[in-house]
C-alpha cells in the first residue's frame, strides 16, 4: 500500500473513532431505529422532532429496535406512558443479544401498568448467558404518563447502570471474578415494545387488561446512542472510551442517589429473596 494511502486510511479511522464517541442526537429517530411490527406511527411535534407512537390493542403488540447492535455504550430515550387504566400492559425499553436463547444477554427496563390512580412499577433486570433473576422493582417519584422522562442504560465492562432523568437508580457491578455471570462479549440491540401481560403484570395478575380502553399508546422520542468505534454491524467500546464516559467510578453523589431511591422507591429486590437470588447476599448488597 502506498504511504499516502495508508496515511489517509489511518486518519479516516481516527476521524471515525472521534466522531462516534460524540453523543449522536439525531433529528430523526427513524434514522436509528426500525419500526418492526404492530402499530408504530411516526409523528412530528411543533419543532419538527419525531415521536414514535406505539400502540397495543387486543390483536396487536408493537415494537421497534435499533438498526445496529452495541457492545457497551449508553442509550437514552424519552418515554411517555399511557395514562389512566394501563393495568395488564407492559411497556419495555431493553437491550438484548442475538444467538442461542440459553446463552442470551439482556438488560431490561419494563413499565408495568396499573389501574387508574395506582402507580406504575418500573421493573429492572439483567440476564447474562441466559441467567436472569436479578429483578428489582421501583415506584417513580412522578407520574410517567403526564410527561416525557428520560430513561437510560449505561453498559460498560465494569458496570450496568439504570438512570431516570439522569438520576442513578441502580448499578450492577461486573462480579465475574466472584462467579457471577455478566454480559461482556455479545453485542446487543435496543428494543422497545408494548404487550399484554395481564396474567402476571399488575398486582400479580389479579387485575386484567380492560380492552374497552384500547388502543393503549406510549410515546418515544430523542433516542440517543453513545458508543465508541463502529465494529461490524455493531458499535464497540473497549476498556477506555475516548471521552472517559464509561470509566467514571460511581461518585458519592450517585451513591447517595441509589441509597435514597432504594429507601423511598424500591418495592421489590431479588436480594431479599434467597430462592431466586444468584450469588451471595453480600454480592447483592455491595453494588
Ligand atoms: C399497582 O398499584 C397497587 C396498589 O397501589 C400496588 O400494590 C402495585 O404494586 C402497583 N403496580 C403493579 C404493577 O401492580
Amino acid at each position: 500500500m502506498g504511504q499516502a494511502r495508508a496515511y489517509l486510511l489511518a486518519s479516516l479511522a481516527a476521524f471515525y473513532l472521534v466522531a462516534l464517541a460524540i453523543p449522536q442526537v439525531t433529528a430523526d429517530m427513524t434514522d436509528e431505529v426500525n419500526l418492526l411490527w404492530g402499530n408504530c406511527k411516526v409523528q412530528r411535534d411543533g419543532t419538527g422532532r419525531q415521536t414514535v407512537a406505539m400502540s397495543l390493542d387486543r390483536w396487536t403488540t408493537s415494537g421497534f429496535s435499533s438498526k445496529i447492535k452495541y457492545l457497551f455504550g449508553r442509550i437514552d430515550m424519552e418515554i411517555k406512558l399511557m395514562p389512566g387504566n394501563s393495568a395488564g400492559t407492559v411497556t419495555t425499553f431493553y437491550m438484548m443479544s442475538e444467538g442461542p436463547w440459553q446463552f442470551h444477554d439482556e438488560i431490561d427496563l419494563e413499565f408495568l401498568g396499573n389501574s387508574t390512580g395506582n402507580p406504575y412499577t418500573l421493573h429492572t433486570n439483567v440476564y447474562a448467558r441466559g441467567v436472569g433473576s436479578r429483578e428489582k422493582g421501583y415506584r417513580l417519584w412522578f407520574d410517567p404518563s403526564q410527561d416525557f422522562h428520560t430513561y437510560s442504560i449505561i453498559w460498560t465492562q465494569q458496570y450496568i447502570r439504570f438512570l431516570v432523568d439522569n438520576k442513578l437508580i441502580r448499578q450492577i457491578k461486573n462480579k465475574m471474578m466472584n462467579g457471577s455471570p455478566y454480559p461482556n462479549y455479545q453485542p446487543m440491540r435496543v428494543f422497545s415494545t408494548i404487550w399484554n401481560a395481564d396474567d402476571w403484570a399488575t398486582q400479580g395478575g389479579r387485575v386484567k387488561t380492560d380492552w374497552t380502553q384500547a388502543p393503549f399508546t406510549a410515546y418515544f422520542r430523542n433516542y440517543k446512542a453513545t458508543s465508541c468505534s463502529q465494529g461490524q454491524n455493531s458499535n464497540v467500546c473497549g476498556q477506555s472510551s475516548p471521552n472517559g464516559l464509561f470509566n467514571q467510578q460511581q461518585d458519592q453523589m450517585q451513591q447517595q442517589q441509589v441509597k435514597e431511591v432504594d429507601a423511598k422507591y424500591k418495592v421489590y429486590d431479588f436480594c431479599d429473596d434467597s430462592k431466586r437470588r444468584i450469588g451471595s447476599s453480600e454480592d447483592c448488597q455491595s453494588q
